[in-house]
């Protein structure tokens, strides 16, 4: 694949490598935005098919992406609400314990941490034991699955770790989930719409994406896959959108008891979002045309440059699209934090590294420019 900058609007004279922080809005995105913002002008050109197809449509792109049929995808307005729906439905094991990484994302851990509480089950952090950039994934990856057991009620965890890139082997977690009886849940924000993931083969029982990172999507929108466990679930709302005869507006006062199939019950109240629904479907489009298999390839050749400058190699521990960079002894910290900022680069700062995310719309320049303040400094 080539660079695909020409599809956003990004400024021309910043080099913008935190994709992890947040993803850009496509052009196609804006003009979806913008037309759904427009069609708000005369409600009286809506019919009741606007509250629902747009998001069926939606909701079947993210399962092409995920390998899942569309009935099986709930929307949410973040991370925290999907996990929220999720642990509301999951039944404890007697002195259980969960699993989870160290320095897991907030949403994630508040949510096991008040689950854990409520049912007498220990929190688990599990530490990678090492920081040695060649091992660390390897390591990390080992301890976690020693630490699923019997006693696990479910394992939370993200696809890849959000500060640093480690990459999770949820082949292996998810095989030891199921010899275990454990669910798995997944936080996709940091990986999925730019890596491949398959939550069948994976056997993930859940997996939240919140879709203004790399699905380049629309803040507070979100979408989560549930396995048919949770067909049976309680949401954590009611929403009149979320029966079977939602369309029928004329009849809605007959209360009806059945909710749709699948994970169609966890859907937030209105989440027939006539705005942002239509910016979210057109980041899937594009993501599903690119294919995050090649998303992936072309991150890896655009970041090649880098580690051969810094000596380092990805070797499987790290994301292509998200990784941390450890500042080479011989720079001078202060020096690169100002030269970073004087050449209009953006990255994360993240403890004593320096968080790195890419996508199809960087170029070699962006990578050159970085390598440049590095060597500066
Ligand atoms: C791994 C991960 N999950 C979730 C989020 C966002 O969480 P929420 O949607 O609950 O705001 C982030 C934001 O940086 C993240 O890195």
């Amino acid at each position: 694949m080539d660079c695909q900058k020409h599809l956003f609007q990004l400024h021309p004279d910043i080099h913008y490598l935190n994709n992890a922080y947040k993803g850009p809005l496509l052009r196609s995105a804006e003009e979806a935005g913008m037309q759904a913002l427009l069609r708000g002008r005369n409600p009286s050109d809506m019919n009741e098919h606007d509250f629902f197809d747009e998001v069926e449509e939606t909701k079947t792109l993210y399962g092409q992406l995920v390998n899942c049929e569309g009935s099986q995808v709930a929307l949410i307005s973040s991370t925290s609400y999907g996990f929220a729906s999720i642990l509301n439905n999951i039944a404890s094991k007697k002195n259980g314990n969960v699993v989870t990484v160290k320095d897991e994302f907030p949403s994630a851990v508040f949510a096991a941490q008040k689950w854990c509480k409520q049912n007498d089950n220990q929190l688990i952090f599990v530490e990678p034991k090492t920081s040695d950039r060649n091992e660390i994934g390897k390591q990390w990856n080992k301890n976690i699955i020693e630490q699923i057991n019997e006693k696990t009620s479910f394992v939370i965890i993200s696809t890849v770790h959000w500060s640093n890139g480690v990459y999770f082997d949820l082949k292996a977690i998810g095989q030891k989930c199921q010899d275990c009886n454990a669910k798995l849940l997944v936080d996709g924000t940091q990986s999925v719409g730019s890596q491949p993931i398959d939550v069948q083969e994976l056997k993930i029982s859940a997996l939240v994406t919140a879709a203004y990172k790399w699905l380049l999507g629309p803040y507070s929108l979100g979408f989560m896959y549930l396995d048919e466990t949770f067909y049976d679930g309680t949401p954590l709302e009611e929403s009149w959108m979320n029966r079977i005869n939602a369309k029928n507006f004329s009849g809605l006062t007959s209360y009806e008891k059945n909710y749709k199939g699948n994970a169609g019950r966890f859907s937030m109240g209105e989440s027939s979002n006539f705005i942002l629904t239509p910016i979210a479907k057109a980041g899937l489009q594009q993501i599903l045309n690119w294919t995050p298999k090649a998303i992936q390839e072309y991150d890896s050749k655009l970041t090649a440059p880098l580690f051969t400058h810094l000596k380092i190699q990805n070797n499987g521990n790290f994301s292509n699209h998200l990784f941390s960079l450890p500042v080479p002894e011989k720079c001078n910290k202060e020096k690169l934090q100002e030269n970073i900022k004087k050449n209009k680069i953006i990255v994360s700062q993240r403890g004593e590294s320096i968080r790195v995310s890419v996508n199809v719309f960087n170029t070699s320049e962006d990578i050159d420019a970085l390598i440049k303040v590095i060597e500066a400094s």
